[in-house]
């Protein structure tokens, strides 16, 4: 059964990658309540229909800090998503620049920031994380500089990390992984040959570049491990700001209080994220966490939100709930698995052709006008903070 086309590369990556790799991407933390909430809270929002309103010329671009963006749509950082396919990143960020979209390229990618920023003509955005190495850190974000990106996405929601028992069970972690990791490699002939073989390296580039030696994926949890900051705070922040030059958006808000308190830091932007459900198992979904922390800082900064965007119907009601652009890291690593660069393209093109059609058939011309009015309660499923916030229409 046809559901969307995300649902489609699900089943097409699923087959083609082997288990560890697929169930990495697919999973979350502990029981995976809130990744599953993450999808059904969102698909549960209702739109508003409305007709016979002129809908010929719509315009579904906005701009972020100066950027242009065709779509209210930015491509997520994903660590190890050049395991997904061959140099992975590099064909993501062509699709999204050809899509007119931004890609946000993860402190642990494959393939280096000095790779994926010269393959693509539009400059990408760079993730990094609070780490405990702060040489790292200062070194990552010099050849961030250097290599073009304006845009610093920092993750704070990793101080700890949230523990994936998927991963143990599936070969990414756990007993004799690494063993089994290649024996699900050779049953997986197609994606050996592809990415297996032909893909490498398969360091964690950014890494391996700073340590001065080769990386791989068991590097990926220790390193990762042994760098989590449990200490960190908002002045440890400070440096950054001072030292980055373009703007800086802080990746992991899920209170009101938290989103002012970036404001104050002098974020120039948000994103309401609980780490697609990989983190705090159990913690709102993102879709029902937006309305009152976009209420919070509205007018004082920019604010993103990932989490269960599946569709461009999905983004609409995001961008309805008060997100002004909306993060996809699953949907597109998906469709990069099933069809590389131009699985990523075809899934923003459905992206775009969905979005147009909620607008049209909600009534707004342009992603300002898509906004709570353009929603209908549902008195079943009513977010409780959406349904303080006054949603009903
Ligand atoms: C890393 O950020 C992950 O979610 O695996």
């Amino acid at each position: 059964m046809i559901i969307s086309a995300s649902t489609d590369y699900r089943e097409a990556a699923r087959r083609r990658l082997p288990p560890f790799l697929f169930h990495y991407i697919d999973g979350g933390a502990y029981a995976e309540h809130t990744l599953r909430r993450n999808v059904s809270d969102l698909a549960d929002i209702a739109l508003r229909q409305r007709v016979l309103r002129n809908m010929s010329d719509l315009s579904l671009g906005t701009e972020l800090w100066g950027e242009k963006l065709d779509l209210p749509v930015v491509l997520a950082p994903v660590g190890l998503t050049g395991m997904y396919a061959r140099r992975g990143e590099v064909q993501a960020a062509r699709a999204a620049a050809r899509k007119g979209v931004p890609l946000t390229l993860s402190t642990v990618s494959v393939c280096p920031i000095e790779e994926v920023a010269p393959a693509t003509p539009r400059p990408i955005w760079f993730q990094l994380y609070v780490l405990r190495d702060r040489g790292f850190m200062r070194n990552a974000l010099e050849r961030a500089q250097a290599a073009g990106v304006r845009t610093l996405v920092f993750t704070v929601d990793m101080p700890v990390p949230g523990a994936r028992y998927r991963d143990a069970h599936s070969g990414m972690s756990g007993p004799n992984a690494e063993i089994r990791r290649v024996l699900q490699a050779m049953t997986h002939p197609r994606w050996a040959w592809d990415v297996g073989l032909m893909g490498k390296p398969h360091d964690l580039g950014n890494v391996s570049r700073y340590l001065g030696k080769a990386t791989g994926l068991k590097d990926y949890i220790g390193w990762l491990g042994a760098n989590f900051d449990p200490s960190i705070s908002w002045s440890d922040l400070e440096w950054i700001r001072d030292f980055w030059k373009g703007p800086i958006v802080i990746k992991g808000i899920l209170d009101p209080q938290d989103a002012r308190d970036a404001v104050a830091f002098g974020a120039d932007g948000i994103i309401v994220s609980n780490h697609g459900g990989r983190q705090l198992d159990g913690v709102l979904s993102s879709a029902r966490a937006l309305p009152a922390i976009a209420d919070a800082v509205k007018g004082d900064m920019k604010v993103l939100v990932d989490g269960g965007v599946r569709t461009g119907l999905d983004v609409a009601r995001m961008i309805a709930l008060g997100a002004d652009a909306v993060m996809i890291g699953r949907a597109f690593v998906y469709a990069l698995a099933a069809g590389g660069q131009a699985g990523v393209e075809n899934l923003l093109d459905l992206f775009e052709k969905e979005l147009r059609v909620a607008m049209t058939l909600c009534g707004a011309k342009s992603l300002s006008e898509l906004t709570r009015e353009s929603l209908v309660v549902d008195p079943v499923h009513a977010a409780p903070a959406a349904a303080d916030e006054g949603i009903a229409s």
